[in-house]
This record gives structure tokens, C-alpha cells and sequence, in this order.
């Protein structure tokens, strides 16, 4: 069993800044991180799975321990698969915890070896959110400092298709 890896799941549509800022944290104490672009049935995805990846792998090429990866199905499934038990996932406010013990009981009951670590967001990503973002961005709005540039760039390609045909 691997103790020192870890899985950083989520939809990722799209990965903002305060994502990763949980990798960059993460890449100092654990010693590899599989990001895992996952399903979540609840939401309908502006990014395909194949763009989100290689969105992340870009924005995440300058840390050696992290690796990008994606999975249909149930989560403790892949974990098993891969020899991990540890799953990490950010916590941006209180009303975050519901959600997040939900699934990491339900995790727990499905498999009781699987472990789920929070980190606290950082106080200056605690308000965004990937919805939100989308929503700014096709509105017209500039989502500069909650994504990195390339996601941006993706997203208006995405949201605003007009202004792609105008250039
Ligand atoms: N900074 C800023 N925003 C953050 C953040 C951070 N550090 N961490 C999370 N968020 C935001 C995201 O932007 C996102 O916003 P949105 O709701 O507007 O889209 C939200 O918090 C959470 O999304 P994300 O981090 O992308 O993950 P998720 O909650 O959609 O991921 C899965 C859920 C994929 C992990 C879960 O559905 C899963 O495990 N699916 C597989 C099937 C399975 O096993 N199901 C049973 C689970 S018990």
C-alpha cells in the first residue's frame, strides 16, 4: 500500500488558481499527487474531459511529484486500483463540510482502508468557485487572478464563441 500518495480529485471544469494552490501546498508534504479529473453526476460539464487534462497537465508542468489523470465510475474504485488510500480535497468555507462529509463517509463505508485529508483553501481563493467563474467569463467579465491565463483563454473560446469568429 502506498502511504505517500495521494489523490487530489474533482471535476475540475475548470481548474482555477485556488486549485492550485492546494498543489502547490500538497507537492511539498506528500510525495506524488494524482490529480483525478472525475465525474460528478450532478453537473454538466463545459470542458470535455480530454481539455480539462490537458489543461491541468499545462498549469501543473513545474511540479515533478504531480501527475494528471482521469477516471469514470466510483472513486474508491480507481483508489483500489491504484494502490492508494488517500484522498485530498480543498475546504473553502463552512458550507463546504456538509458536501465533504458526505462523501468521505460515504467513501469510508464503501471502503474502510480509503482516508479523505482536507486542506484549507487560502483566504484569498475561499470565495471562488468554478461556476462562478464560468459565469463571469460569459457575461464578458475577466476571470484574471481566478484562473491561470491558458484556462481563461480556453473558457472564452468556450463561453464566447462570437468573439472567436469576429477575430
Ligand atoms: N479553491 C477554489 N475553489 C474550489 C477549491 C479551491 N481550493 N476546491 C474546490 N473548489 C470549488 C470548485 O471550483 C467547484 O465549484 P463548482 O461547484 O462551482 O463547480 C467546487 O468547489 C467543487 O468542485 P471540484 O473541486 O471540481 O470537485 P467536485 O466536488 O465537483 O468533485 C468528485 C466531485 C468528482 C470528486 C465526486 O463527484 C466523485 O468522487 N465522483 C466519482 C463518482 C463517485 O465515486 N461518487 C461517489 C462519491 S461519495
Amino acid at each position: 500500500m502506498n502511504k505517500t500518495t495521494v489523490v487530489y480529485p474533482g471535476s475540475f471544469d475548470p481548474f482555477t488558481e485556488g486549485h492550485l494552490n492546494i498543489i502547490a501546498r500538497a507537492a511539498g508534504i506528500f510525495e506524488k499527487i494524482i490529480i483525478l479529473v472525475g465525474h460528478n453526476s450532478s453537473k454538466k460539464t463545459t470542458l470535455s474531459t480530454k481539455e480539462r487534462v490537458s489543461l491541468i497537465v499545462e498549469v501543473t508542468k513545474d511540479y515533478t511529484n504531480v501527475e494528471v489523470e482521469s477516471f469514470n465510475g466510483l472513486l474508491v474504485d480507481y483508489i483500489r486500483k491504484k494502490g492508494v488510500r488517500t484522498i485530498l480535497r480543498g475546504m473553502r468555507c463552512h458550507s463546504d463540510f456538509e458536501y465533504e462529509l458526505q462523501m468521505a463517509t460515504a467513501n469510508k463505508l464503501m471502503d474502510k482502508e480509503v482516508e479523505t485529508l482536507f486542506m484549507v483553501t487560502e483566504s484569498q481563493f475561499s470565495h471562488i468557485s468554478s461556476s462562478l467563474i464560468k459565469e463571469i467569463i460569459s457575461l464578458g467579465g475577466s476571470a484574471k487572478g481566478f484562473v491561470p491565463a491558458v484556462v481563461e483563454k480556453k473558457l472564452i473560446e468556450k463561453l464566447r464563441p462570437e468573439e472567436k469568429r469576429r477575430k
